[in-house]
């Protein structure tokens, strides 16, 4: 590493996790390229001390090749992700699962293979995957998203291996239930609030933090995935224990 800042991209930087991991690498004084789609959230995380908003469609390929072209990235938050409707997969849309695959898989791919090169160069480098708990085990009605997520898992762990002796880390952040905007669209707001009462879900800072410690081990060592739920949260046979009043 050498004297200049080191300068962290965060994919999914407007909202949920990746906005608590981007405030969270600024604190920690990195420089950090905050990326998304919203500009007027983006507006808003300029002031934040080290934040450089980058308004971009992660699926415009040319338009991130251009933004990162003389970009050094030390730190690469793949995090940007999209969830379909939650229906049972007969009842999809095509249109929905291309969508779902495209930002979950594809595009961090792409971005990776942008970033990966400068880092192997500079020996030096982590690379982060917002997984799932969906791409660990079953639910209904995830099919897709749990398959886009469990093909990021896939590609993450084999990256390693490609990346062996390059000094580059690659951790996957296998995530629970966490507060977010993710549901948003395919849930109403009763149904998302229930979601997130009936269980102490996981605030976005929860997993910055861990974000963060990870980011803080000797460079010797790779943490190459973490698993972080709510407490009450159990993976398989429906996912979620009854809750004590
Ligand atoms: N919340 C959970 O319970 C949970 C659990 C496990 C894993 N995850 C994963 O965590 C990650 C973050 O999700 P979240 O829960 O924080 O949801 P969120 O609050 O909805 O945030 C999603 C982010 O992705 C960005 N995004 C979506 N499509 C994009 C595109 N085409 N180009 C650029 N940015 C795009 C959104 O930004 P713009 O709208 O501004 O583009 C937004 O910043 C996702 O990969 C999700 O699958 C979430």
């Amino acid at each position: 590493m050498t004297d200049r800042k080191r300068t962290a991209l965060v994919t999914g930087a407007t909202s949920g996790i990746g906005k608590a991991i981007t405030v969270a690498l600024a604190g920690a004084g990195f420089e950090v390229i905050a990326l998304g789609r919203s500009v007027s959230a983006l507006e808003k995380m300029q002031a934040i001390d080290g934040v450089r908003p980058l308004a971009l469609d992660l699926t415009d390929r040319e338009a991130l090749a251009a933004a990162l072209d003389n970009e050094d990235i030390d730190v690469l938050i793949n995090n940007a992700g999209v969830i379909p409707p939650v229906v049972p997969f007969d009842q999809m849309d095509q249109s929905d699962i291309d969508a779902v695959f495209e930002v979950n898989l594809s595009a961090a791919i792409a971005l990776t293979r942008l970033v990966v090169p400068g880092m192997m160069a500079r020996k030096c480098g982590h690379l982060f995957f917002t997984g799932s708990t969906a791409g660990q085990a079953s639910f209904p009605n995830m099919a897709v998203y749990g398959a886009s997520k469990a093909a990021i898992s896939g590609f993450a762990a084999a990256l390693r291996c490609d990346l062996s002796g390059a000094h580059v880390r690659v951790t996957e952040i296998v995530a629970g239930r966490v507060e977010t905007n993710l549901y948003k669209d395919v849930l109403n707001d009763s149904t998302r609030a229930d979601m997130y009462s009936a269980f102490d879900a996981l605030q976005p800072d929860d997993v910055a933090s861990m974000v963060l410690t990870v980011l803080n081990m000797p460079a010797h060592v790779d943490v190459t995935r973490f698993d972080i739920l709510p407490t009450a949260q159990f993976v398989g046979g429906g996912g979620f224990a009854r809750k004590e009043n």
